[in-house]
């Protein structure tokens, strides 16, 4: 790829991910119900439809603060959801995530802006979840 293609991926990317913030953290609850409901609920509670075919109990991701006295983890999230961590339900060792993130918007905006735009996303994911924090 040219330094001329490259730049206009990120471009692109960029324009794509600066959206205003209200918009993102909407995204970020969009990309929830589609990646993450199924297994940890639609209110977040640990209850969703494939938590009952698991060997692995479900956390309840609207006490992760609560659990970490008061203090919301935003690295340690990171890590958790583009699959660093290693969790087995996550599809440890292959950050499945980041993954499915990757694959499309490397499509749209080549390796550089791909990864611009994944950082974009899991973001917005981790807004989402830090917003539903009781
Ligand atoms: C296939 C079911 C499944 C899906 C889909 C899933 N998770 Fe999980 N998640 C789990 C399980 C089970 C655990 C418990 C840890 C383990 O043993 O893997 C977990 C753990 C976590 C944790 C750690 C919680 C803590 O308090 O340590 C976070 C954060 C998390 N998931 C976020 C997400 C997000 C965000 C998504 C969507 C991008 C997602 N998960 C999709 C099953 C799932």
């Amino acid at each position: 790829m040219t330094n001329v293609t490259r730049g206009l991926g990120l471009a692109v990317a960029l324009a794509l991910s600066g959206g205003a913030a209200g918009a993102q953290s909407l995204a970020g609850s969009d990309e929830y119900m589609r990646a993450c409901a199924s297994c940890h609920g639609l209110t977040g509670h640990g209850d969703g439809m494939l938590s009952d075919y698991l060997t692995v109990e479900v956390p309840d991701l609207t006490r992760i603060r609560a659990r970490n006295d008061g203090v919301f983890p935003v690295l340690q999230m990171m890590h958790v959801i583009d699959g660093r961590t290693g969790l087995r339900a996550h599809g440890s060792p292959m950050p499945i995530w980041g993954d499915r993130f990757e694959a499309t918007a490397a499509m749209r905006a080549g390796d550089l802006g791909a990864e611009i735009e994944v950082r974009g996303r899991l973001q917005a994911l981790i807004a989402h979840l830090e917003a539903i924090q009781e």
